[in-house]
């Protein structure tokens, strides 16, 4: 039996007899002999399949065969110039596991198309390639942290008690009872510092916001560190070695970089510190540059690309007005119209990809901003849903900070794509549940 490997393996394996197992990627045939294009997980090599060398079985399956049937062949690696790939593999045997129907992307295709035809287009050098980029990206925010001293935790999912402004969760039937899907994970791993006092969870959070942006899903992925002891300063300070040493880790990828246009160096000079401007530094910023902003406004699309369209490396907004963060923010003891938060903004109009704060650890403090919360936005606060929360308060409470980043906001800043939706797999959007 012939050794079964795959198309990236091909230098190892020049003048042995090899068996590869893909999908066909090309096809043609010309004088008895057809040329197929094998793709696997890892790459691309080149089959020819001549009449003359190969049993009638093996000749027929080659001529049959169709863009995306998968199949399996057995023959002969070498070195060919001619092949597209560099490598070519002289077929012994050529089999069809299953042949496709006429495949239905095409090279020129709409945006909505390859959309609605995703469980295929999935299958693209480009799409592929996002892929394994988006495992790094995973892998190497786990292996910073992992390394720092943090626990890995499982927050649920459903929840009743919603972390951010309450306004844009996604109502579950719970048995007969009304539940959400939680907004961010932050409040469960704020209970368990008292445990593990150096956490985070690595989990989905779903926002109904009805925002049209290309920042914008309805289901992404959030790390959310949690840190007892640390005060916002070092929390930043976190923040800014975790996103240097995914951004360096990535940009040694440089094969899969090259595919989509991404040069390495830039990923490379990612290195803290980042630079730091308070949110009134920054709406003077982006007024001079033609925004029309005043204390107590948010950012939006055109206002985060002012501020950030001519930086190289992240940037740290800091000292928020405390009326747009959530009550859990704890107010700057120098300054009371702002709270302790950050939000890291990436370079380049990409936009917010880290949401930080200082919390509010003591009880009478945290009922104030209760309190005020509710006055702001002229709601009750369900106290019930949140008791267990509030608990942490009076046993033991200790001064801490945690953060959340929104890892396809990152990985879309890191490849540079146009739109999120293409940061992840599935993309959930407020028009498409499918597939
Ligand atoms: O700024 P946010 O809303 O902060 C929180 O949820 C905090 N409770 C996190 C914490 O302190 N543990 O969200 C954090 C990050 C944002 O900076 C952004 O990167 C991402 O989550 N994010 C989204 N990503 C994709 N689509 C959306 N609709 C997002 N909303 C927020
Ligand atoms: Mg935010």
């Amino acid at each position: 039996m012939a050794k079964l490997v795959h198309a990236a393996e091909s230098a190892k394996y020049v003048g042995k007899e090899v068996t590869l197992r893909g999908w066909v990627y090309r096809k043609r045939e010309s004088g008895g002999i057809v040329f197929i294009v094998l793709r696997d997980s890892t790459g691309l090599v080149q089959i020819a399949v001549r009449k003359d060398a190969v049993d009638e079985a093996s000749w027929k399956a080659a001529e049959d065969t169709s863009i995306e049937s998968s199949i399996e062949v057995t023959g002969v690696l070498k070195q060919d110039q001619r092949s597209p790939t560099g490598y070519e593999i002289t077929a012994k045997k050529f089999a069809n596991v299953h042949i496709a129907e006429p495949f239905p992307i095409t090279e020129y295709q709409s945006p909505e198309l390859l959309l609605d035809k995703r469980h295929l287009w999935l299958r693209s050098t480009r799409m592929t390639t996002i892929l394994k980029l988006r495992s790094y990206v995973f892998r190497y925010a786990r292996e910073f942290l992992d390394k720092h001293g943090f626990y890995e935790v499982t927050p649920p999912l459903i929840t009743v008690a919603g972390g951010e402004t309450g306004a844009d969760l996604f109502e579950v039937n719970y048995f007969g009872e009304k539940a959400y899907l939680t907004e961010s994970s932050q409040l469960y791993v704020e209970v368990l510092i008292f445990a593990l006092e150096k956490v985070y969870s690595f989990a989905p959070s779903y926002r109904a916001e009805k925002s049209r942006t290309t920042k914008h899903l309805a289901e992404y992925w959030h790390l959310e560190p949690e840190m007892a002891y640390y005060d916002i300063n070092k929390s930043m300070k976190l923040q800014e070695r975790l996103v240097s040493y995914i951004a360096n880790k990535v940009a040694e990828h440089e094969d899969l970089l090259k595919v989509l246009n991404v040069d390495p160096a830039g990923l490379k000079a990612i290195k803290p510190p980042f630079k730091r401007v308070t949110y009134e530094q920054a709406i003077e910023i982006i007024n001079s540059k033609g925004g029309n902003l005043k204390w107590g406004d948010d950012f939006g699309v055109p206002e985060e690309k002012m501020l950030t369209e001519n930086e190289e490396k992240p940037i740290f907004v800091t000292d928020w007005p405390r009326e747009l963060k959530a009550f859990y923010a704890r107010p700057n003891p120098k300054d009371p119209r702002t709270v302790l938060s950050d939000d890291m903004q990436a370079p380049h109009g990409h936009g917010e990809i880290i949401g930080g704060t200082e919390r509010v650890w003591n009880y009478e403090e945290l009922m104030q901003r209760i309190r005020e919360f509710e006055q702001a936005k002229g709601i009750k606060f369900n106290l019930e849903n949140y008791d267990w929360w509030i608990d942490l308060r009076r046993y033991g409470s200790v001064p801490h900070s945690g953060f959340g980043m929104g890892m396809e906001r990152l990985i879309k800043w890191l490849l540079n794509l146009d739109h999120i939706r293409d940061a992840i797999p599935f993309p959930r959007v407020i028009n498409r549940l499918k597939p």
